[in-house]
């Protein structure tokens, strides 16, 4: 190993639950993305050296960083405790802001030091790397967004220990209209609202939408798709805590989406929608309906599906 060798890789935005699905769906964008470069160092252990686009917000230390916390589960994994690894990151993905942060900050780290690395990992092996960096403060995970920020497209996640994660068909032309309002909520803090149990009739009514979404992607089915994008489980729970939220989903169905709903846990919404033009004008309407609310200037974001995933990238020259 020389020690000027360096990988690095990017990993994009990501929309964990697609509304029906809590905790089990996400799906990937083509960008905006977090990228993160990996170098060998002298000394063994993980150590960060800067992260840029973050306004100095974000812990510097290894073991509080779930970028450090993923290339040390990919060290113990292999072995390899002895290596040192320099990690510097780039964020291009808001904190808090419910775009997949820091499971495409995890990710991207786990795929560079497996390209720095060498070290071949399965992608089972990368979705556990990058997972131990976003557990909560039970222990838990909830990879819906580290599973797609890795595979790309859409994909479904058993909850096992560990996770397994299924990807599932994404229609041609599905597209996303992902708008971030000036605004931050801890994922946390928005699963900490939500109730420990749910009434029957409620779970098997949105058990029958997570199906309906499988079937709607295999089968190319619009409407089926349409009528499965309804969350009876967090969003009630969720709702007081993003203003304007009715207004925002009402512009975003009037403009032609298909549903649209909390992009994860929010602040950020999302629709999805038949076309990329479809998601271009759905995501103005979405802005405009936050600025309504005196949220101006959201971000908004466009992309198809992304199919990609994280990959390896070239440094800059
Ligand atoms: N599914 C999570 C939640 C967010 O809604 O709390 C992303 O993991």
């Amino acid at each position: 190993m020389s020690n000027t060798a360096a990988a690095r890789a990017f990993a994009p935005a990501t929309v964990g639950n697609i509304i029906c699905g809590f905790d089990i769906f996400g799906l990937a964008l083509g960008a905006p993305g977090d990228e993160v470069e990996a170098k060998l160092r002298d000394e063994p252990g993980v150590v960060i050296t800067a992260v840029h686009g973050d306004g100095g917000r974000l812990p510097i230390q290894a073991d509080r960083n779930v970028v450090g916390v993923a290339i040390n589960a990919v060290l113990t994994e292999c072995g390899l405790e002895n290596v040192g690894v320099e990690i510097e990151v780039w964020k291009g993905l808001p904190i808090s802001g419910g775009m997949g942060g820091s499971a495409a900050s995890a990710v991207a780290a786990v795929v560079a030091a497996d390209e720095l690395l060498q070290t071949r990992l399965s992608s089972e092996a990368m979705l556990r790397c990058a997972s131990e960096g976003e557990r909560g403060p039970k222990g838990d995970t909830h990879p819906d967004n580290i599973a797609p920020a890795l595979h790309g497209g859409i994909v479904m996640v058993r909850p096992d220990e560990p996770a397994i994660a299924i990807p599932l068909p994404v229609p041609d032309g599905l597209s996303v209209a992902l708008v971030h309002p000036d605004l931050e909520l801890e994922t946390n803090d928005m699963r900490g609202v939500l109730p420990d149990t749910i009434p029957l009739s409620k779970a098997v009514r949105q058990w029958a939408d997570c199906s309906a979404l499988v079937v709607g992607l295999y089968e190319e089915d619009w409407d089926l798709i349409r009528r499965a994008l309804v969350d009876r489980v967090a969003e009630p729970h969720r709702i007081p805590f993003i203003p304007g939220f009715g207004a925002v989903r009402a512009a975003s169905l009037e403009a032609g989406a298909l549903g649209a709903g909390l992009s994860g846990s929010g602040p950020s919404m999302f629709a999805l929608c038949r076309t990329i033009t479809d998601a271009r004008s759905v995501a103005s309407a979405m802005a405009e309906a936050f600025a309504g609310v005196g949220l101006e200037g959201a971000d908004t974001h466009v992309s198809e599906v992304g199919n990609t995933g994280a990959h390896v990238i070239k440094p800059p020259a």
